[in-house]
């Protein structure tokens, strides 16, 4: 593209990480010039709140940036460069059922991995869907940088459905672990570091990490996993809450299972799923942290700044992962070609896996879009537990194409958060129930 300013519009607007994404906006204008940021959210009350706090912070620090929001589609994605989606189908209240209903079942209650990422997976193809074909009706050219969970489904989904469509979806939590890495090595973040990885979302391992000069850092990551997961180096982040201290320490565990590879936190859920649930309260869980954290010091501050009618004076400031999609953009837009991770088609990228799976792999990004790294083959273990969960991805996505009870059975069935047939059986009946707004029509 290489404009001289673009105009970018954050579908989600009522999100919790709105406020972030818009502040690290103004932050990097020098570099990623915006004339005018929209904010586009189906629930205009939500979204209200968001919105006209960022019009005063706007307004305070950089007048010039013109700023808007609507219900509107047409409006929403008219002349636009890119979409920053962070939809959540069903909001927060959907959520809570996504980790109760399998908790109460005895098994995993999580967003995105199990039966909860099931049910939302099969909310969020719709409105991601949707989004995407407003953006191709209005602004053919612009890019869609998706965060909307769950993003394995979501990719699947819109690899198959949307197949030449501008979207590329991304996940923030390996950079949040390249932070950490390259604080236990005593550099400054992830860009200091030259990595191999290989996955599916949520469900990968580093195989290579190595300093700018091509010194190997796996032996001092190495040692910290062992000792401690990822706990050693994590004051600072954006993960404070106690559950997530949990997380980065059970990642010793996952990691004592491949010392060869350094693995993301999430396949705690399908490696040690007894230890979750019997480490859940199925009466709060992190639908209830996040609604008594982040959700009330977000909008508590918006309150705030609205009634005060200014935002000097509030300690505002982004993070990694508003930093990340917006860095995404400006290397799209400016060609900086940069390296990201991204889910995107494997078409040999990882060379002994089905070449049709939405992967997780590092990417080289410029204005003619991203270039895959080839990560190799990959070893039997990894190979293993990759097929069986993009199975479940791939079966959740015929599902809702085809409103097939059966499919959606097996993709159940299929994961190994569940325990037996008759177990998914159970919570496909009772999540279908408690679904019946948002999913397809089961036959
Ligand atoms: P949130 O509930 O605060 O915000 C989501 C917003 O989306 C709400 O305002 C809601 O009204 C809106 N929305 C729902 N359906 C919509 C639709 N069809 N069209 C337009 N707007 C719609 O949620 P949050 O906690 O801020 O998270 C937002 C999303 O970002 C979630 O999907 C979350 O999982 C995802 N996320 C992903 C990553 C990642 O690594 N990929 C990281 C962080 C957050
Ligand atoms: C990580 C994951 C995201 C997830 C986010 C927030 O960053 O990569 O996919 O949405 O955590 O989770 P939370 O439980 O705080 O809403
Ligand atoms: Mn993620």
């Amino acid at each position: 593209m290489g404009k001289q300013s673009y105009a970018v519009t954050i579908a989600g607007g009522g999100s919790t990480y709105t406020p972030g994404v818009v502040l690290m906006l103004l932050h990097d204008m020098q570099k990623f010039p915006v004339r005018h940021i929209t904010l586009y959210d189906n629930d205009a009350e939500r979204q209200e709140t968001i919105a006209k706090a960022c019009a005063i912070y706007i307004q305070e620090n950089a007048p010039e940036v013109k700023f808007s929001y609507t219900t509107d589609p047409a409006e929403a994605f008219t002349g636009i460069d890119f979409v920053l989606a962070q939809i959540r189908v069903g909001k927060y209240e959907m959520r809570d059922k996504d980790e109760k209903i399998p908790l109460r079942h005895g098994v995993v209650g999580q967003e995105t991995c199990g039966p909860g990422g099931i049910a939302y997976g099969l909310r969020s193809i719709v409105g991601v869907i949707e989004i995407l074909d407003y953006m191709e009706k209005y602004s053919p050219d612009a890019w869609m940088l998706n965060y909307s969970n769950p993003a394995a489904i979501v990719a699947e989904a819109t690899r198959r459905l949307r197949p030449d469509s501008r979207i590329i979806n991304i996940c923030d939590m390996p950079i949040a672990l390249m932070d950490i890495m390259a604080a236990l090595c005593g550099l400054r973040d992830y860009r200091d570091l030259v990595y191999g990885y290989y996955g599916l979302n949520h469900f990968g391992w580093w195989w290579k990490i190595q300093d700018k000069s091509g010194r190997d850092l796996m032996p001092t990551i190495k040692e910290h996993m062992a000792r401690n997961g990822y706990a050693d180096a994590v004051a600072g982040l954006q993960f404070v809450d106690e559950s997530w201290l949990h997380t980065f320490q059970k990642a010793k565990d996952v990691y004592a299972l491949d010392p060869n590879t350094i693995p993301n936190t999430y396949l705690k859920y399908y490696l040690y799923p007894d230890y979750v649930v019997a480490n859940s309260d199925p009466n709060h869980t992190r639908t209830d942290e996040v609604r008594e954290g982040r959700e009330k010091s977000v909008f508590g501050m918006a309150h705030k700044i609205i009634q005060q009618g200014t935002a000097r004076g509030f300690e505002l400031k982004a993070d990694e992962h508003s930093e990340y999609i917006v860095d995404l953009a400006c290397a799209l837009a400016e060609n900086t070609r940069e390296r990201f991770m991204l889910i995107v088609p494997n078409h040999g990228a990882i060379e002994n896996f089905d070449p049709t799976a939405a992967v997780e792999v590092p990417c080289i990004v410029g204005s003619d879009g991203y270039q895959k790294i080839c990560q190799g083959s990959i070893p039997q273990f990894q190979k293993g537990l990759m097929e069986q969960q993009v199975s479940v991805e791939k079966l959740v996505v015929s599902a809702w194409v085809e409103h097939s009870y059966q499919k959606l059975w097996q993709a159940l069935s299929l994961s190994k958060t569940v325990p037996s047939a008759s177990v998914a059986k159970d919570l496909l009946d009772e999540l279908y129930e408690a679904n019946r707004n948002f999913w397809p029509e089961l036959r």
